[in-house]
C-alpha cells in the first residue's frame, strides 16, 4: 500500500511501529531489573515492597507491549534497555529511578506522537500515565530513603554458596525471558498460558534466591544466559524440558551440599517446582505431537 501524496510521514509502516514498540518493551525490561535490584539491595521493608510492586506494573506494561507487537506480526525483543545503575546511597538509587521514569515518559510521548493507530496510542497513553505516577512515587522515595536512613544491605561474601545462588538467579532470569517469549510466539493457547504461569513461578524463584543471597551477606548479579529461540512449539517445549531437567539436578545437588537448613529447604522447594515444570511441559509436548 502506497502513501498518498502530501501525506508522507503520516502513515507509518508496521515494521517501524514494531521497532518503536520494541524500544518501549526494552525500556520496561531495563526498568524491571533496575527496580528489582534496588528493592532487593535495600533489604526487606515497606519501601522495598512498594518498589517491587512498581516493578510488577512494569511487567504488565511489558506484557501489553509484547502482545501488540505479536498482533502486528513482530517478535518481542528480549534485549534489556538502558538502566541507570550506580550511586552508593539508596537516595541516589531512588534519584536514578526518577530519571529512568523521566526517560520512559519522554520516549512514550514521542511514540504517541509518532504512531497514528488509535488502539496503540490509547495503550501507550495508559502506560504513560502509569510512568508519570511512578516518577512521583520515586520522588517520594528519595525523601523517604533519606528520612529512614535506608541502607545498602548487600555484603561482600563470595564463596560456594553465593556462587550457587547467583548461578540460580542467572538460570531463573533466563527461563523467565525464554518462557515469556515462547508464550507470546506459540499459537498453542494452552501452552501459552502454561508458559506464562511458569514464567511467573520462575520470577518467584528469582526473588527468593536474591533475597536469600542478600540475607546471607552476598550480592546478586542479575544477568541472564542465552535464551532459546525456537519458533515451533514442539521445539520450544523440548528446549524447556531439557533446561528444567538440568536445573532440577543442579538444585538437588546444591541442596545436598549446603549446610544452612533454611537454604537447603529453599533449594528443595524450588527443585520440586522445577520437577513440576518438566511434567507440565512434557504433557504439553505429548499433546502438541498428537
Ligand atoms: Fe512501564
Ligand atoms: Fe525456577
Ligand atoms: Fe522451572
Amino acid at each position: 500500500m502506497g502513501v498518498e501524496p502530501g501525506k508522507r510521514g503520516e502513515v507509518m509502516d508496521k515494521k517501524k511501529i514494531i521497532e518503536l514498540l520494541n524500544q518501549d518493551l526494552e525500556g520496561e525490561h531495563g526498568a524491571i531489573i533496575q527496580y528489582l535490584i534496588h528493592a532487593y539491595s535495600m533489604g526487606e521493608g515497606e519501601m522495598s515492597c512498594e518498589i517491587e510492586a512498581l516493578a510488577r506494573e512494569e511487567m504488565r506494561h511489558l506484557d501489553f507491549l509484547a502482545e501488540v507487537i505479536v498482533e502486528l506480526g513482530g517478535v518481542p525483543s528480549m534485549k534489556r534497555g538502558k538502566m541507570r545503575m550506580g550511586g552508593k546511597a539508596v537516595t541516589d538509587w531512588m534519584s536514578n529511578d526518577v530519571l529512568l521514569e523521566g526517560d520512559a515518559i519522554k520516549q512514550y510521548k514521542e511514540h504517541i506522537k509518532a504512531i497514528s493507530g488509535p488502539k496503540i496510542k490509547r495503550l501507550l497513553r495508559r502506560i504513560l500515565s502509569d510512568e508519570e505516577s511512578h516518577r512521583g512515587d520515586f520522588q517520594h522515595f528519595v525523601d523517604k530513603a533519606k528520612k529512614e536512613g535506608a541502607k545498602d544491605v548487600r555484603g561482600k561474601r563470595r564463596d560456594k554458596v553465593t556462587k550457587t545462588l547467583n548461578w540460580g538467579i542467572e538460570h531463573e532470569y533466563t527461563v523467565i525471558l525464554q518462557y515469556l517469549l515462547q508464550s507470546y510466539l506459540t499459537p498453542n493457547e494452552e501452552a501459552s498460558e502454561e508458559l506464562q504461569d511458569q514464567a511467573i513461578n520462575e520470577m518467584q524463584h528469582l526473588g527468593w534466591l536474591a533475597e536469600e543471597l542478600i540475607d546471607g551477606g552476598g550480592s546478586p548479579k542479575i544477568e541472564h544466559a542465552k535464551v532459546d529461540r525456537s519458533t515451533k512449539t514442539a521445539d520450544m517445549l523440548k528446549a524447556d524440558i531439557k533446561i528444567e531437567k538440568k536445573v532440577t539436578d543442579a538444585y538437588d545437588r546444591a541442596a545436598k551440599e549446603v549446610k544452612e537448613k533454611d537454604l537447603k529447604q529453599l533449594l528443595r522447594r524450588i527443585r520440586d517446582h522445577e520437577i513440576y515444570h518438566t511434567e507440565v511441559f512434557t504433557d504439553l509436548l505429548k499433546e502438541e505431537k498428537e
